[in-house]
């Protein structure tokens, strides 16, 4: 209907999150486990299918669209899809999750498929920890890839940073320093339980918001700000300067009740929740209609009545969601 996409519990969706690959040449220890298979390409949506689940989303009242992988730019010929996503009319944001090290090679062509905001994913500044969060990574590339993202002139560039307590949470102060000094913003991120890892027991490793916070305040004069981008972010703004710190709390403060968004897996399941399971198989919808975008619609359309009240995540309780970060797209 004309009415766009609301689910049982009135909450609105025009965001949607498509991610286009599980891959990623980064081995981040929060997303992964260490000896990770990657999906068959051939159960992946091919990139017009996942351009036309854009499409039809975009049709049904969707504003927002970001691209996630695993590392999305890791996927043969994706500037295609932002190409073809870019030129759909109703797309207002048109966004990217990415870790950066694709982006001295794709960043202008990027900003000319009509991205208009990438966020990168940046735990550390300090190469050696760098190396160690994300098991193979070299700080190098990834700062590479933020100085070609802010040469190619993105509306908004942000930094996200997953802190983890004993690994990084000591650095939050340095990163909010050099978010600044790029002018850029940054949002800090409470770790989800999604899949099983090794490395640290994720209640362990819990660092809350609250906690970054207070740590940041003995050093910046922080504003409350109403401001949105769509996503779960809730934002400060350092006193003085352009950069804003957004703080992504699912455990300590539950943003489930405003939801406004919804996520395509590689393999094409629509899921409802990032906490939960409920999903349709959209990919088996696509199939079945190559052609009949209404029946598609009605598909996704009967879909919002699946979307739980939100995600019941509880560090202490194994086991948790099994599905890995990377399979999933956040
Ligand atoms: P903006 O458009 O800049 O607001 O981006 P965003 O925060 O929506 O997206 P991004 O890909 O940067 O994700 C940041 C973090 O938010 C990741 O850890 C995501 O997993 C998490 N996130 C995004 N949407 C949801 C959600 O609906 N539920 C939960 N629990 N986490 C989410
Ligand atoms: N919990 C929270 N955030 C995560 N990310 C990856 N895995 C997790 C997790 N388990 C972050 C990445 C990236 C974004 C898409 O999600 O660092 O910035
Ligand atoms: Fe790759 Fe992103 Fe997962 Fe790190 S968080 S392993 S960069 S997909």
């Amino acid at each position: 209907g004309s009415g766009g996409l609301t689910d049982r519990f009135g909450r609105r969706i025009t965001y949607v999150r498509l991610s286009v690959t599980d891959r990623c040449d980064l081995r981040c220890v929060y997303c992964m486990s260490e000896n990770m298979t990657f999906l068959p390409r051939a159960q992946l949506l091919t990139l017009e299918e996942v351009a036309r689940v854009g499409r039809l989303f975009s049709e049904l009242g969707v504003t927002k669209l970001r691209v996630t992988g695993g590392e999305p730019l890791v996927r043969p010929n994706v500037v295609s899809l932002f190409e073809r996503l870019g030129a759909l009319p109703g797309i207002q944001d048109l966004t990217l999750t990415t870790n950066a090290t694709q982006l001295p090679r794709y960043a202008t062509a990027l900003r000319e498929a009509g991205v208009t905001r990438i966020n990168i994913s940046l735990d550390s500044l300090r190469p050696e920890r760098f190396r160690a969060i994300t098991r193979v990574g070299r700080i190098e590339r990834t700062l590479d890839g933020l100085d070609a993202a802010q040469t190619a002139g993105f509306n908004g560039i942000k930094l996200n940073s997953v802190i983890l307590k004993n690994r990084n949470h000591d650095e939050v102060v340095d990163l909010v320093h050099f978010a600044v000094d790029r002018g850029i913003d940054i949002s800090f991120i409470e770790e989800m339980p999604l899949g099983v890892i090794s490395e640290h027991d994720r209640a362990e490793a819990f660092y809350s918001s609250d906690e970054i916070r207070a740590d940041l305040e003995n050093h910046f004069d922080l504003l409350p700000t109403l401001e949105k981008t769509g996503g779960p972010s809730r934002y400060m703004r350092v006193a003085g300067t352009p950069t804003r710190v957004g703080f992504i709390s699912p455990h300590s403060h539950n943003f489930c009740s405003d939801c406004n968004r919804v996520r395509v897996t590689p393999q094409g399941r629509l899921l409802l929740c990032l906490g939960q399971e409920h999903s349709v198989d959209l990919r088996r919808a696509l199939h079945a209609n190559p052609t009949d975008d209404d029946r598609v619609k009605q598909v996704i359309l009967a879909a919002m009545d699946l979307k739980p009240a939100g995600h019941d995540f509880d560090l202490e309780a194994k086991p948790v969601i099994f599905r890995h970060m990377n399979a999933t797209g956040g």
